[in-house]
């Protein structure tokens, strides 16, 4: 199969609304990473995008819309503190479980009787989903367990030859992806730390908790329990403590010729004595949208990645260090 990387346009929105209509899968930006969407009320279509990703097929998908779709048709039992984090924080990069009223076909929550929804707010992905008008599901557009993409040219790396159809709206400001919030309770629940942050949805929704994963309990959200957003080359995470162990495990590997690189953010970087780095950048917004292009630097030029995490870990930065612990930790 021919892949197409097209500008979005009138031109390319109709081939990806003949693809999605036809029961195929096309790639699009949004402002977290590049989703790989397909109709969600199609169960074929649905099952192909985990084919497609060579995704466990127990880990559900979140379903995008438009921003003025009526979402009622889709979810039920919308409890009041959701529908204030909405009209706060939508369009943006926040995901709400909710129950689902079964309309989309089951393959999409992989059985489970709730449906993860999403409004992002990228003008791509809403001139996409609007002129579908339909709810799309769509897992990030790299092939499973790999670094997510934040440009076209990443979908492309993964998915050549296996979708049709790559509509190219440039890099991705957020970088990661998005959080996924539990709003099934009396209180939301942070499945997914992302650039929402607990203090935005506690400021909207009052408290909140955050799940975390206790040995033999059910996950609550099957994405977590897999290794994740990995680079093809080694890899090493040290905290900021240990900066100095990280040198010493950089200097012995060039010295034994290992093509090794240190990532880590700009401070730390302008604080050790490195030639090969992989900057992150300084704020904890540059280091989002940087991780993932950073990682897949990396696995392009260096043999071993010895990442350092950051010294502030509160805010975007918490959801910053979940992926770089799933990408770098043992
Ligand atoms: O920013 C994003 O969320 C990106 C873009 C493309 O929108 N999408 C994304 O999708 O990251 P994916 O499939 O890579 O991650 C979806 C996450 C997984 O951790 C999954 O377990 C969780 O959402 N999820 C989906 N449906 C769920 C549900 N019904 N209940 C709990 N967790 C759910
Ligand atoms: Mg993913």
């Amino acid at each position: 199969m021919y892949t197409e990387i097209l500008p979005i346009d009138e031109k390319s929105l109709r081939l990806a609304k003949k693809i999605i209509d036809g029961g195929g899968a096309v790639a699009f930006p949004t402002e977290t990473v590049y989703g790989l969407g397909a109709n969600a009320f199609d169960n074929k279509a649905v099952e192909d995008i985990f084919k497609i990703k060579g995704r466990p097929n127990d880990n559900p998908l979140i379903v995008h819309v438009h921003k003025d779709y009526d979402l009622t048709g889709l979810v039920s039992d919308i409890p009041e503190y959701a529908k204030a984090l909405a009209k706060t924080y939508l369009p943006g990069p926040l995901t709400m479980v909710f129950k689902s009223s079964g309309r989309v076909c089951s393959s999409v929550s992989c059985g489970l009787d709730t449906l993860a929804v999403r409004v992002p707010s990228h003008s791509g992905a809403q001139q996409f989903l609007k002129c579908l008008d339909l709810p799309i599901a769509a897992p990030s557009a790299n092939v499973s367990k790999h670094v997510s993409p934040v440009t076209a040219e990443h979908v492309y790396a993964d998915l050549k030859g296996r979708i049709e159809l790559i509509l190219d709206g440039g890099k991705c400001s957020g970088g990661i992806e998005s959080t996924v919030l539990d709003c099934t309770g009396k209180k939301p629940q942070i499945l997914r730390s992302g650039l929402i942050t607990r203090e935005m949805i506690e400021k909207v929704a009052g408290s909140c908790d955050e799940y975390v994963l206790k040995e033999g309990e059910r996950v609550l959200s099957p994405g977590m329990k897999y290794k994740h957003y990995s680079p093809s080359c080694r890899t090493m995470l040290f905290s900021f403590c240990d900066k100095n162990k990280a040198v010493e495990e950089y200097n012995k590997n060039r010295a034994q010729n290992v093509n090794a690189y240190i990532l880590c953010d700009e401070i730390t970087a302008e604080s050790i004595n490195v030639n090969h780095i992989l900057n992150l950048g300084k704020t904890g917004e540059q280091i989002a949208s940087n991780l993932y292009e950073k990682l897949r630097e990396g696995e392009r030029c260096a043999e071993l990645i010895i990442a350092i995490a950051p010294e502030k870990q509160d805010g975007v930065m918490k959801g910053v260090m979940n992926r770089l612990i799933k990408a770098c930790g043992n």
